[in-house]
């Protein structure tokens, strides 16, 4: 599904989300399943809601730690939830697994595409440098990608505007020549509303948030953002 009648035009380069829009943050439970049994998908949902309402209230309480620290805080409360506290070599698992995160199928060939057709790519996230580095090699990302963003020397979580400023800033192209693509619905509003050309992937077919800013478009799936720049 590309929810859009015209190719968005004049963009230079092309920003991706990191965690749930390039990485699956589902995978490091499912990896783990013969461990978590049905146990998996509750750790999961768990895990991912705690790690991004621990950026938010870091970022209020104005008091940051980077995105690792908050993953094992996040993973620490997922587990006690779920019953499974007490467990150091689960933990230890589930965060290597995470620090070495696939990436969703389609990347590869999307990242491909927009460099051939001479585009810059570039991730900006939440996430700490060493790990964006260790995701971005492990599932073979790195050699297509100009630029690896992390809000780290910002000290401040999306959604800021000074993250997404990042992108424009070290990019050097205004904000309606950069397309944001994010999985993370109000990652992309915020993006949107800061003045990028926001691309939603909308795998789950979840309804739009309500949320200042215009997104550029929705897609289904990485592949289809190609298309929408009109290669
Ligand atoms: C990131 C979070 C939003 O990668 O998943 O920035």
């Amino acid at each position: 599904m590309v929810k859009r009648a015209k190719p968005i035009r004049g963009i230079k380069a092309c920003v991706f989300d990191a965690y749930g829009t390039l990485f699956d943050v589902a995978a490091a439970a499912k990896a783990a399943a013969d461990d978590l049994g049905d146990k998996s998908g509750p750790l999961a949902e768990i895990w991912r809601t705690k790690q991004l309402q621990y950026t938010w209230l870091r970022s209020l309480m104005d008091d940051y730690a980077d995105f690792w620290k908050l993953t094992g805080a996040a993973l620490d409360y997922a587990l006690a939830a779920t019953g499974m506290k007490g467990d150091p070599a689960l933990r230890r698992k589930l965060m290597e697994l995470y620090r070495a995160l696939g990436a969703y199928p389609d990347a590869v060939a999307t990242l491909h595409a927009l460099k051939n057709a001479g585009l810059k790519t570039a991730i900006l996230s939440n996430g700490s440098p060493a790990m964006l580095r260790a995701a971005a090699k492990s599932a073979g990302l790195a050699p297509l990608l100009d630029h690896v963003l992390s809000v780290h020397p910002l000290k401040i979580y999306k959604p800021d505007s000074r993250v997404y400023r990042l992108a424009t800033r070290t990019l050097k192209v205004g904000p309606a020549a950069i397309c944001f693509v994010s999985a993370n619905g109000w990652d992309a509003w915020a993006g949107a509303r800061f003045g990028l050309r926001s691309v939603w992937i909308n795998r789950t077919g979840a309804p739009p948030e309500n949320l200042p800013g215009k997104i550029a478009a929705q897609a289904r799936v990485l592949a289809d953002v190609p298309r929408l720049l009109g290669l």
